[in-house]
C-alpha cells in the first residue's frame, strides 16, 4: 500500500491505478463499519483507495475535533491488510493552506435535521469530499448508510457539480446488540453503553409502525419516543423524505427514520429506512436504478 500526503501526489499515483477505482473516505479510528466499505470497494473494483483525514471544516465550535480518536499506524495496517492499494492521508496545511477561502454551499438540505444542530457541518463535509474526489478521481465513492443525511448531501453536491462519480451506499454495520458502530462509541461510559442499543430499538419501532400501516407521523414517532433508556436523552427523532430530509406528513412515501440521542455530551446517530412497495430502498438503492415515478409505501398488511 502506497501512502501519500498531498493532493498532487495522490492524483499522480491514483491516475496510474487500474480502473475501475473504488474510494472510501474516512476520518480514521477505523472499525468494522469502515472496513465493510473497504471490502465492498475491493470486491467491486480493480483498485481501492482510502483516505484518512480528520476534517476541521466539518467540526463546529465546541465539538470534539481536538479529542477525536487518532491512531494512524493501526489504521494504516488495517487498510493495508484489507488490500487497499493507495492511502491518501493529507496534511491539514495541504488541504487548507493559508488563504483557503472557497467552500460549497449545500443549501436547505444541509440546513435541516443534523444541519440545524450542526451549522456548517455539511458544507464542511461536502467541501472536503469534493476536494478528495478531485485528488483521487475514483470511479465509485463508497459511503455508509449510518450517516444517511451525509449520503444525500454528497449525492446532491456531486450531481450539482456534474461530477461523474458513482455513489455506492452500504448498510450500517452494528454490534450484536444493535448499536451502530461508530468511532465515537469509545466515549461512552458503562451505563451509557448499556443503554445505547435502545436508540436502534426506538428507530426500528417507528419504522415498524409505518410499515404496519401508521400514516400519522406523530403516532408513528410515539411508538419510539418512549423506548430510549436513561441516561440517554433525545436530541431528535424524525421521519423524513430521503432526498430533502424534510419531515414527511402524512407518511405516504418511502422515508428515513433519523434520530440522535445524547449520552452525556456524546451524540449517538442512527437511522433506518422505510422502503417503498417496489422494494427500492430510499438510501441504499443507487439513484440510477430508481424509476422516475415516486414510489408509494406498501399497502397496509
Ligand atoms: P467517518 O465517520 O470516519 O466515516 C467514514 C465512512 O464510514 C462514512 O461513509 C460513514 O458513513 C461510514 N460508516 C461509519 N460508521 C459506519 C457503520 N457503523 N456502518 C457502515 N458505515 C459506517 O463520515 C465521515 O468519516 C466524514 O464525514 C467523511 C465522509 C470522511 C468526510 O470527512
Amino acid at each position: 500500500m502506497q501512502v501519500v500526503r498531498t493532493p498532487g501526489s495522490a492524483r499522480a499515483i491514483a491516475r496510474t491505478l487500474p480502473r475501475p477505482v473504488g474510494f472510501v473516505p474516512t476520518m480514521g479510528a477505523l472499525h468494522e463499519g469502515h472496513l465493510a466499505l473497504v471490502d465492498r470497494a475491493k470486491a467491486e473494483n480493480a483498485s481501492t483507495v482510502a483516505s484518512i483525514f480528520v476534517n476541521p471544516l466539518q467540526f463546529g465550535v465546541g465539538e470534539d475535533f481536538a479529542r477525536y480518536p487518532r491512531g494512524f499506524e493501526r489504521d494504516a495496517e488495517l487498510l493495508s491488510s484489507h488490500g487497499v492499494d493507495l492511502l491518501y492521508a493529507p496534511a491539514p496545511e495541504r488541504m487548507y493552506p493559508p488563504g483557503f477561502a472557497s467552500a460549497l454551499d449545500v443549501g436547505s438540505l444541509g440546513a435541516r435535521i443534523e444541519g440545524e444542530r450542526r451549522p456548517g457541518h455539511f458544507a464542511g463535509v461536502a467541501t472536503v469530499v469534493v476536494k478528495l474526489l478531485h485528488a483521487i478521481e475514483p470511479t465509485s465513492l463508497y459511503l455508509g448508510q449510518k450517516d444517511a443525511q451525509q449520503t444525500a448531501v454528497i449525492r446532491a453536491a456531486t450531481r450539482d457539480l456534474d461530477m461523474a462519480t458513482n455513489i455506492v451506499v452500504a448498510p450500517t454495520v452494528r454490534e450484536a446488540d444493535g448499536l451502530a458502530l461508530s468511532s465515537r462509541n469509545g466515549y461512552l461510559g458503562t451505563e451509557e453503553r448499556a443503554a445505547a442499543p435502545s436508540l436502534y430499538r426506538a428507530v426500528r419501532a417507528v419504522a415498524d409502525a409505518v410499515l404496519g400501516g401508521e400514516r400519522d407521523p406523530r403516532k408513528a414517532r410515539s411508538a419510539g419516543l418512549d423506548l430510549l433508556e436513561p441516561p440517554l436523552r433525545w436530541d431528535y427523532l424524525e421521519i423524513v423524505d430521503p432526498l430533502a430530509f424534510a419531515p414527511l406528513d402524512p407518511l405516504t412515501r418511502p422515508a428515513v427514520v433519523v434520530a440522535v440521542a445524547f449520552a452525556g455530551s456524546t451524540r449517538l446517530l442512527d437511522n433506518v429506512t422505510i422502503p417503498g412497495a417496489d422494494g427500492i430502498d430510499p438510501i441504499l438503492t443507487p439513484l440510477r436504478l430508481r424509476p422516475l415515478a415516486a414510489a408509494v409505501l406498501p399497502a397496509r398488511p
